[in-house]
């Protein structure tokens, strides 16, 4: 066994014994092992709050660790504005915690062949777990950073894995694939986009991360029903994701002078 996979075993059984990770799904994350997605720099808290560029290449076996660590990872900080080699001001985009991710998965109720769209495509890993359940053909992730999205459509053919990247803004959904008997977002929304609503089927379900500039953040589950309106309630109250872009607030300024 390579240490990539007695780690990856590692995590599955940790979420596993903790009650997060159901037989269901414990295929799909050993089928899709984490760090095929982590880019080989990523932006790690440098103890002040900071996200600081980490590279592979300076400490592989740390790296490795950071992949399989039940830990959000930073992959992207300021839109991709500041270079590789320094100190960031907001992580932008990630690669979500593990037991954040099997839980999600859990509240989807995701069947084999279930149309799934998913907004916030980031890495691919949730679109690659997603496809080992509902097929690829059946999932479809929108990313609105093109770089991203670029790189996450390398990584999932590199994985062997193939939904379909869509470069844009998820708030508009994808109209081409609906309707959709799931969506799932994961970026954070103070108002839920009405067009996730639209493009589910009566009987669908829509999980988001929902917060407000006070508040970091809870899932909401949402059922649709045949009059176009959607109702539901909050399932968890312990996330905290990154703001879907159009509905960011205002961020602190951490950049150290
Ligand atoms: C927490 S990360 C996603 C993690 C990802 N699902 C994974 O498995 O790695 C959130 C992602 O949402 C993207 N995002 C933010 N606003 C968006 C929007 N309006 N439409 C699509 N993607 C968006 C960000 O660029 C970021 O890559």
């Amino acid at each position: 066994m390579s240490d990539a996979e007695a780690l990856n075993q590692q995590l599955i059984d940790e979420l596993a014994d903790a009650g997060v990770l159901s037989d269901r799904w414990r295929p799909a994350f050993l089928a899709v092992p984490r760090h095929l997605f982590v880019p080989d720099v990523i932006w790690v808290d440098a103890g002040d709050g900071t996200p600081t560029a980490r590279r592979r290449e300076d400490d592989p076996a740390a790296w490795l660790e950071t992949a399989y660590a039940d830990e959000p990872i930073g992959t992207q900080v300021d839109d991709g504005t500041t270079p590789d080699t320094g100190r960031g001001l907001l992580v932008t985009s990630s690669i979500s915690k593990p037991s954040i991710v099997s839980r999600m998965l859990h509240y989807l109720q995701v069947e084999p062949d279930m149309r799934v769209l998913e907004i916030g495509t980031g890495t691919g890993w949730n679109a690659a777990l997603l496809t080992h359940m509902a097929g690829g053909q059946n999932v479809t992730t929108v990313e609105i950073d093109a770089a991203i999205a670029d790189r996450a459509r390398k990584t999932l053919a590199e994985a062997g894995v193939s939904p379909t990247v869509v470069t844009g803004d998820g708030a508009d959904g994808y109209p081409p694939g609906a309707p959709y008997d799931r969506v799932i977002a994961t970026a954070a929304v103070q108002h839920v986009p009405y067009a996730w609503v639209e493009q589910t089927r009566p009987g669908g379900l829509i999980l988001t991360p929902w917060a407000t500039a006070f508040d970091e953040g809870a899932l909401v589950l949402l059922t649709v029903d045949e009059h176009g309106t959607a109702h539901g309630r909050f399932v968890d109250n312990t996330v905290a994701f990154m703001w879907l872009r159009a509905q960011r607030t205002p961020a602190p300024n951490r950049r150290p002078t």
